[in-house]
C-alpha cells in the first residue's frame, strides 16, 4: 500500500501554493489531521459512547471564548422522535439520518444577560456586537469540535440548513430568547476515508499587511481550472434556469448558489428572540 500523503503534500494539493519544508513543522498528529480534513457525508453503523460525544464537547468547549464570555452550548439530540423530525427536514442530506450522533451548536446571550440581572447590572450592550459574539464563539467550538473529532478518526458534517428550519428546530429544541441555533453537526464513524478538498491558493486569501485585491481573479481562475480537472462537480446547479458548462467550476457554482435567496427570515428570527441587530 503506497504511504499516506504527509502533511506538505496534502496542503500542496490543497492550495496549490502552500509552503514546503517549514523548519520545525510537526510530522504527524494534528497537523496531520487538520490537513486531511473533509466534511463526512457517509457513516458506519457503529455507535459511539456518550462518554466518547462528552469528551468531544469538552474539547470543542476548550477552545477561545470572548472575553472568557462563553456564548455558545451544543444540545446532543438523542430523543429518536426528535431525530425522527430533524431527519424528515432532510430528505437530500440522507447522511443526516445515517449519523449515529446529531448536535446543534448555538450562540448564547441569554446566560449573560441572566447574569448582569442577577448582579444588578444593566447589560448596556444591546447591538449587534452582542448577536456577533455569540455567532463567532459558537462558530469557534463547532471548528474546534471537527477538528477534535478529526483528529480521533471520527467524521463530522455541519448543517446549517438547520437554519432552514428554524421555527421547527427552534421548538424542537426548546431554543428561549437570545439563544440561536448556528448550525448542526452529524458524527460517526466514517463510511470512507477522507479526501482533500481544494481551497482556493492561498495567494488569494493570505493577505501581508494590507488587503490585496489584485491577485485575486486571477488565482481564481486557476483555482476554478484546477477544481475542475482534480475535483469536477458531480452535477451542475439548476441547469433549467443557468444552463450547463463545460467546465462546471467552484466560480460559477457559487455564484449560482447565492442567485437564490436563501433564509430571509434570519434577521425577523433573531430579533424575536430579543436581539437588537443596530
Ligand atoms: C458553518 C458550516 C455550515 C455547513 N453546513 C452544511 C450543510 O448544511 N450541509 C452540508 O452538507 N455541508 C455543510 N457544511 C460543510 C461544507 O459544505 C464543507 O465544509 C465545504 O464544502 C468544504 O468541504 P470540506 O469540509 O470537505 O473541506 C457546512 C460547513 C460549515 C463550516
Amino acid at each position: 500500500m503506497a504511504d499516506a500523503p504527509d502533511i506538505d503534500e496534502l496542503l500542496l494539493l490543497r492550495f496549490n501554493d502552500a509552503p514546503q519544508n517549514i523548519p520545525d513543522a510537526p510530522e504527524a498528529g494534528l497537523w496531520q489531521s487538520i490537513a486531511s480534513h473533509q466534511s463526512c457525508r457517509s457513516y458506519t453503523d457503529t455507535p459511539l459512547s456518550s462518554g466518547m460525544v462528552q469528551q468531544l464537547c469538552a474539547l470543542a468547549l476548550s477552545s477561545p471564548t470572548k472575553s472568557d464570555l462563553q456564548q455558545r452550548d451544543i444540545i446532543i439530540v438523542n430523543d429518536p422522535d426528535k431525530r425522527a423530525t430533524i431527519n424528515a427536514l432532510f430528505p437530500g442530506s440522507p447522511w443526516i439520518a445515517d449519523a449515529p450522533v446529531f448536535l446543534v451548536f448555538c450562540g448564547n446571550n441569554r446566560r449573560l444577560r441572566q447574569i448582569h440581572e442577577r448582579h444588578g447590572h444593566p447589560f448596556e450592550n444591546d447591538h449587534l456586537d452582542a448577536f456577533f459574539n455569540a455567532a463567532v464563539d459558537a462558530g469557534i467550538a463547532l471548528s474546534a469540535f471537527v477538528l477534535a473529532a478529526d483528529a480521533a478518526g471520527l467524521g463530522t458534517c455541519p448543517i446549517s440548513t438547520i437554519r432552514d428550519h428554524l421555527e421547527t428546530v427552534n421548538e424542537l429544541l426548546g431554543l428561549p430568547d437570545w439563544v440561536f441555533p448556528v448550525a448542526g453537526m452529524t458524527l460517526g464513524w466514517p463510511g470512507r476515508p477522507p479526501r482533500v478538498n481544494l481551497r482556493l491558493p492561498l495567494a488569494a486569501t493570505v493577505h501581508t499587511d494590507s488587503y490585496n485585491e489584485e491577485a485575486q481573479w486571477g488565482a481564481i481562475k486557476a483555482y476554478d481550472a484546477r477544481r475542475a480537472e482534480l475535483r469536477p462537480y458531480g452535477s451542475q446547479r439548476d441547469p433549467d434556469r443557468f444552463g450547463t458548462r463545460d467546465p462546471y467550476t467552484w466560480s460559477e457554482d457559487k455564484a449560482r448558489q447565492y442567485n437564490e435567496p436563501q433564509r430571509t427570515d434570519f434577521g425577523a428570527y433573531v430579533r424575536k428572540k430579543g436581539f437588537n441587530l443596530s
